[in-house]
């Protein structure tokens, strides 16, 4: 317990299944979780229930619950929104310890009906709207040569994916970017490691027929599609001081689905 017991963590895409699923584990391990999403309300929510679990854990003997979540709503695509508030988090806390680039959005066509919008949107958020963040939180990482940065990647970032061209790109340019950025900032103390999920059970795959995931479920050796919490426990591995040897790193969670 209390694996990031004091540390404070930015967590984008904060109000969605595996972002919402990541705040509530990080602040049970001790961290002051900062869940930056555009839905406001649904971040309140957020923030409701890790309230009501403390006060659960408040009454069950050897229990504790010591970390936290604050709010702030933000679009990642828009690097001046995103310095101002990550100036603030700054100003509050005085240090950053990790951010975990979570933030994602589909919009699926196949190359030759994909419009420019599509395109365009798809690699503001996925992909710039990492740039964005990682620009902002570098700099106070850099101020405490210290830091943990993920970036959520997906297997289609690796092996491409029909009718995904946007998401694809924006998912394998996460992967370029998170080696460069280890690169340039090991020497300074921050380590930066992509997540490349499998198929998982959130918002974003609801309207996935459900003949294709028993498709999938068959391609892969574990029999199963992910779950928010198997993404979590990834994500709170690499943003504690357990992996603190590990940088540059491409790690798939898509039980077995790429061999
Ligand atoms: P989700 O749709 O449940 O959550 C995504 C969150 O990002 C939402 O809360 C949404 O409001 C937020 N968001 C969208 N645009 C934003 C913006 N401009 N600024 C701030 N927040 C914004 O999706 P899920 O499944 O939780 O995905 C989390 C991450 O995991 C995404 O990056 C996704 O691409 C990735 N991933 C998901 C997989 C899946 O099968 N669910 C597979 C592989 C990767």
């Amino acid at each position: 317990m209390e694996r990031l017991k004091g540390k404070v963590c930015i967590i984008t895409g904060a109000s969605g299944g595996i972002g919402a699923c990541s705040a509530i584990t990080f602040a049970r391990e001790g961290a002051i979780v900062y869940a930056l999403d555009l839905r406001k309300r649904n971040l309140q929510e957020l923030c409701q229930k890790c309230q009501s679990f403390q006060k659960k854990c408040a009454g069950l003997e050897g229990q504790k619950f010591a970390g936290e979540i604050r709010y702030k709503t933000v679009d990642v695509s828009k690097f001046s929104e995103v310095e101002k508030v990550v100036d603030e988090i700054y100003a509050e806390t005085k240090k950053i310890d990790v951010l975990v680039n979570n933030a994602g959005i589909t919009k699926d066509a196949q190359l030759l009906k994909m419009s420019e919008e599509q395109f365009e949107a798809v690699i503001d958020v996925n992909l710039k709207g990492a740039f964005n963040m990682g620009k902002a939180c570098a700099k106070y990482m850099v101020e405490n040569q210290k830091g943990s940065i993920i970036n959520t990647s997906s297997i289609v970032g690796v092996t491409g994916n029909f009718g995904q061209s946007n998401y694809a790109a924006s998912k394998g340019g996460l992967i370029a970017m998170s080696k460069t950025w280890a690169r340039e900032l090991g020497r300074k103390g921050i380590r930066i490691n992509a997540v490349a999920p499998g198929f998982t059970r959130t918002e974003m795959i609801e309207t996935v027929p459900e003949k294709v995931i028993n498709m999938l479920i068959e391609k892969t050796p574990l029999a199963r599609l992910g779950s928010p919490e198997d993404i979590a426990s990834l994500y709170l591995f690499l943003a504690s001081d357990e992996s603190s040897y590990i940088t540059s790193q491409v790690i798939g969670i898509d039980g077995g689905m790429i061999l």
